[in-house]
């Protein structure tokens, strides 16, 4: 089943069509992975489907129940990270976690317990300062205990990474691959390898709607390249071969690349054998999620 599912959303701002017609389907227990620029409307989408935005058309349905602009009936299911998460600076990490179980309705007795249980979980349980001399990435990580509270079917994380050194990214990317054992994972980032390192699914927004989308084995299976890396560390080796085969073409010091359409690697590989040369690396290469993105978006 797909925890969320979108259908043809639409919303502009004044004459900007900022969405025209998305679609989305994440799948129940999948950590989805959805990427765009800067300003190509994923916070829009996230608040449209946490029902604070009006959309233009199009349906959202969280966990199979419609949303509707205004109610927060649908919010039950989902816990929620903004961009810019805002806390009392005055507050410890378990005062904080109390203070959102109360004025969410936590029942009294459930909320102690799930505070400590979050706060190991996101390795800040012996933390005693006050939020307010937290690092970014504590901040990021106190907000995701706090999403989590009501054990949401749904976590939506809006660029929970973008604001961290490569040490707070990992950490969080490494959270939120373990909650994904207690529910979906939906997370916005312009950052490709933040996806490539933890993502089931990814969708990738563009000029208003998903130009890719699915699993990212089924991407990479339906986008493999046909594209071949040869290495070899003779200089001499690497000159012959680009004579004899004007279509490969230099991609390091010691690599060349080329498609099977443009000069067979059978073709390739007798040369090297007839030429006897030293041979490092001869492999099929997998696609980059970026090369992929990048010709998607090039189209
Ligand atoms: N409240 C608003 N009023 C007018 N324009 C907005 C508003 N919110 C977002 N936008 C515009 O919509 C586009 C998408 O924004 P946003 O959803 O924040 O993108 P992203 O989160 O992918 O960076 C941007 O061009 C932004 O300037
Ligand atoms: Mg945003």
């Amino acid at each position: 089943m797909d925890m969320l599912r979108i259908t043809g959303l639409r919303k502009r701002f004044g004459s900007k069509e900022v969405l025209r017609g998305l679609d989305l389907a994440v799948p129940e227990h999948s950590v989805f992975g959805f990427l765009g620029k800067n300003g190509a409307g994923k916070t829009t989408t996230m608040k449209t489907v946490l029902g604070l935005l009006r959309a233009d058309g199009g349906e959202i349905a969280v966990n199979g129940e419609k949303v509707l602009y205004g109610q927060t009936a649908t919010n039950r299911w989902i816990g929620y990270l903004p961009d810019v998460p805002e806390f009392y600076p005055f507050m410890t990490a378990a005062e904080y976690l109390r203070f959102c179980g109360e004025i969410s309705g936590m029942a009294k007795a459930d909320i102690g317990p799930r505070s400590r249980e979050l706060l190991a979980l996101v390795g800040l349980q012996n933390e005693k300062h006050r939020i307010r001399g937290y690092s970014r990435g504590m901040k990021q990580r106190l907000g995701i205990a706090q999403a989590l509270l009501n054990r949401p079917k749904l976590l939506i994380c809006d660029e929970p990474t973008s604001a961290l050194d490569p040490v707070g990214r990992k950490e969080i990317l490494d959270l939120l691959l373990t909650v994904r054992e207690q529910t979906t994972v939906l997370f916005s980032t312009h950052i490709l390898s933040d996806v490539e390192r933890i993502c089931t699914d990814v969708a990738f927004l563009d000029q208003g709607t998903a130009k890719i989308q699915g699993t990212l084995n089924e991407i990479r299976a339906r986008y493999r390249s046909e594209e071949y890396l040869v290495e070899t560390d003779s200089e001499a080796g690497l000159q012959a071969l680009q004579t004899a085969f004007p279509a490969l073409h230099k991609i390091g010091k010691n690599q060349l690349s080329f498609r099977e359409k443009d000069c067979p690697a059978a073709d390739v590989l007798r040369f090297l054998a007839d030429q006897a040369v030293p041979l490092l690396r001869f492999e099929r290469a997998e696609p980059s999620l970026e090369s992929l993105f990048m010709e998607v978006v090039e189209q």
